[in-house]
């Protein structure tokens, strides 16, 4: 059996080596504590899922579910987007629902990139971005967010190499993994950026509902020409706990959401109708919730914080998305640092180098876990710095 050669060129996915290590220890009976994965641990509204399963017993939507989503949902998300950010959507034409926002991100490097083009990829970003280039043939070009600059890329600094053969420009604010925000003046000049360089850019916004402190994350499309050059890629998963049901959406650009829609509609056979309903219902219905649910996110953060700060690891406090961003201690790598906490006190964070080189030196901890949970999570935080035997500490080599 001979495989392909994409296929040596991709790491295996971060998460699933995560799951692996967690599965050994509780396979010893050991107890571990996750602040690993970004899934919602509160279970999505009572009347989301009571539309669903009411459209789950009509046969109608038993059959193959039309590859553009059912109109009424194109409309619920349009509808949506204007009350929300108040941007003007052609349901037929610049929104497309998707089976979850991922498969959109990764399917897209295939209406852009040919082997041999660029797809300008934030270091570190959630790895679909990379990975679809890669699978599409393409280059990934790695755009560096740092601290010092606020965790957004800069854009100017990209060499003239790379910007000759880029097709695709990536961003995602509210950021995963570092919780960093961007204002419309940096959208407006990623849209001025894209339309001298002649990219396309893909905004990737299913954080924008999840916001603390009262503040209120923009949208790319309210940007000034943002529909000549971009998309956005929302999604149900984080807004409405709907991680499991899988249903997101793309909107923007007539262009590069019709392409999408012509790879997709050989690729898959749409979402399954009774969970567009579903998302119907979480769009229309009352928001009440998504402020419950911050509220409960809020409150996490300030303990993650307090405890983090407490024991000397620097992380700042996030103005939104599900993630707090910390740097490991000195002497540790992101990786010996997740190994040390797994292995010392069963503490599952993410190493940051898992979403790139400029990641090391961090880790990330999803607020994604019931409080009892993070209580002890934390408390266990606070036993491995007490215990720290200063001897154990790993250095790098
Ligand atoms: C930045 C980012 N984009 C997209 C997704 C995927 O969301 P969905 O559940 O809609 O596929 C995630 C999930 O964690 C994410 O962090």
């Amino acid at each position: 059996m001979k495989m392909a050669k994409r296929i040596e060129n991709l790491p295996p996915y971060l998460f699933v080596e995560i799951s692996r290590k967690i599965a050994e220890k509780k396979a010893k009976g050991e107890n571990v504590i996750s602040f690993g994965i970004g899934d919602p641990d509160i279970p999505t509204p009572p009347h989301i899922i009571d539309r669903l399963c009411q459209a789950a017993h009509d046969p109608a939507n038993h059959r193959y579910p039309q590859a553009a989503g059912l109109p009424e949902l194109r409309k619920a998300i349009a509808e949506w987007y204007k009350r929300r950010f108040d941007v003007s959507l052609d349901a037929d034409n610049e929104v497309l629902p998707l089976i979850g926002s991922k498969e959109g991100l990764a399917h897209i490097a295939l209406c852009f990139i040919d082997p041999d083009d660029i797809a300008l990829v934030p270091d570190p970003a959630y790895p679909p971005y990379s990975m679809g280039t890669i699978l599409a043939g393409g280059t990934p070009y790695y755009m560096p967010l740092t601290e010092k600059n606020n965790f957004l890329p800069d854009l100017n600094a990209i060499p003239f190499h790379a910007l000759k053969r880029a097709k695709l420009l990536w961003l995602n604010y509210p950021n995963n993994p570092t919780g960093a925000i961007a204002d419309l003046d940096f959208f407006n000049q990623a849209v001025k950026f894209a339309q001298q360089h002649d990219l396309a850019i893909c905004h990737d916004a299913p954080y924008t509902e999840v916001a603390f402190d009262d503040y209120q994350p923009v949208s790319f499309m309210q940007a000034e020409g943002a529909k000549q050059v971009a998309v956005e890629f929302h999604s149900l998963s984080k807004s409405y706990n709907m991680t499991g049901w899988r249903i997101g959406m793309v909107v923007g650009n007539a262009e590069m959401v019709s392409a999408l829609k012509r790879v997709k509609s050989n690729l898959d056979s749409g979402i399954p109708q009774a969970i567009q309903y579903a998302a119907i219902e979480a769009l229309t219905a009352s928001q009440d919730c998504i402020q419950q649910h911050n509220a409960i996110y809020q409150r996490r953060r300030d303990l993650v914080i307090d405890m983090l700060n407490s024991i000397g690891l620097q992380a700042k406090s996030p103005k939104a998305a599900l993630y707090v961003w910390a740097k490991v201690p000195e002497g540790y790598t992101s990786v010996s640092f997740a190994d040390e906490l797994l292995e010392k006190v069963g503490v599952v964070v993410t190493p940051g180098i898992g979403y790139g080189k400029s990641g090391d030196g961090y880790v990330r901890l999803s607020l994604t876990i019931p409080d009892a949970g993070l209580v002890k999570g934390l408390s266990r935080l606070a036993e491995w710095h007490k215990t720290r035997a200063r001897p154990a500490i790993k250095k790098i080599t």
